[in-house]
């Protein structure tokens, strides 16, 4: 035998290829959707007079928040120590972890996140991790940022009333090593209520007790400069709040089945932000009439929602799980030709825990990849 071996792995000679030449299932960027989804949010929370802190839970990629600090966002909002640590390392600024980071290795790797980056923030709902919090950071002599995190219904983390988070502030407060930065208040549960006109009466009804929770600490002297919270159902719903300083939004570079059913302000189909993320997939068996097998399923499109991914662009097909790595097209109209090794782009379900299933995007301009992104995915 002789010849050079290619040690090269796929993604690293993708650069410059068209999609057809990518393997399936892929998970694809329509980098032209993307950016016009970045700008269209930097001139809405610019025209707002209001900062943005995207949720970067949604792609967990550097090269993505990097693009957002790019178009304006004063930092990105994170969910685990891992995505915050990346994308510390890779320069963001402004972290926001909006989970409570408690246990010791959490505790540990926040005061290392922070001593390298100070203004790095995250959030609080409970007195004994508050204390716990302070004790570490005190030791370690780092001051840690922390947001009181507000429930505002869903009983998932955040406390529950706003009398209890006045007395969470006091403490903060009183302990050393902790600065108070204000208040987190995320409603997860406004987010996807369908018809723009029940979802701003839900969000607007929901961010009252966060809005309270704000004028009653300013009126006690504590210096809380943020309230940090909104999605990409509410983007511009939370603008309208006297009082909200920060959109957390973070779908909206993406979009999902999910987001665009809830219908926006003007149409049934939540279209404000295009659909950029795609997962690719190529037709592997035609063996029934009615009836096209793709190579993309349980493990290629997250399975939380009732419902599974779009055929991008193509009507009159439904899309149904067929196990881990097969899905099945029925194809309710005939007059549809899908032949056999056809490539398929399919909107995604539910956009985070789908790009969670992918080490890369494959970003692209018309049918050529242009760039390749690592996903900071899992848990570590
Ligand atoms: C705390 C928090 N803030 C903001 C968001 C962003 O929401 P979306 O991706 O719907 O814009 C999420 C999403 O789950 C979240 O958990």
């Amino acid at each position: 035998m002789s010849g050079v071996t290619n040690t090269k792995r796929p993604h690293e000679t993708a650069i410059g290829l068209s999609k057809a030449d990518l393997s399936t299932p892929s998970l694809l960027l329509d980098l032209d959707v993307f950016d016009a989804n970045l700008q269209k949010m930097a001139a809405h929370v610019k025209s707002a007079g209001i900062k943005l802190r995207p949720h970067a839970k949604s792609h967990k990629c550097v090269e993505i928040a990097q693009r957002q600090i790019g178009a304006g966002a004063l930092g990105v909002c994170a969910t685990t120590i891992r995505e915050a640590e990346a994308l510390a390392a890779a320069g963001i600024p402004a972290i926001l972890i909006t989970s409570p980071m408690v246990g010791a290795n959490k505790v540990r790797r926040l005061i290392e996140l922070t001593r390298d980056h100070p203004d790095a923030i995250s959030v609080v709902d409970n007195h004994a991790h508050v204390e716990q919090l302070s004790a570490a950071a005190a030791a370690a002599a780092v001051t840690l940022n922390v947001l009181v995190d507000l429930d505002l219904g869903l009983h998932r983390t955040g406390i529950a009333s706003v009398k209890e988070a006045l007395s969470l502030a006091d403490l903060i407060v009183r302990l050393p090593n902790l600065n108070l930065r204000g208040v987190s208040a995320y409603s997860s549960m406004s987010a996807h209520i369908v018809g723009y006109g029940e979802r701003r009466v839900h969000s607007l009804n929901a961010m009252q007790p966060a809005i309270e929770l704000m004028q009653r600490l300013k009126r006690r002297g504590v210096s809380a400069e943020i309230l940090s919270g909104g999605s990409t159902g509410t983007y511009n719903i939370d603008t309208e709040l006297d009082g909200m300083t920060e959109l957390q939004a973070g779908s909206y570079i993406f979009m999902d089945v999910d987001y665009r059913v809830i219908g926006g302000k003007s149409g049934p189909i939540f279209d404000d932000f295009g659909p950029s993320l795609t997962v690719m997939a190529t037709v592997v068996s035609k063996s029934h009439s009615g009836f096209a097998t793709v190579d993309a399923g349980f493990k290629a499109f997250a399975t939380d929602r009732p419902f599974g991914p779009d055929l991008r662009g193509v009507t009159g097909c439904t899309y149904h799980f067929a196990g881990d790595e097969h899905g099945i097209l029925e194809l309710a109209d005939p007059g549809l030709d899908l032949g056999f090794g056809d490539r398929l782009e399919f909107i995604v379900p539910h956009c985070d825990p789908t790009v969670n299933l992918f080490d890369r995007i494959y970003c692209t301009r018309g049918h050529t990849v242009e760039a390749v992104w690592p996903i900071c995915r899992g848990y570590d």
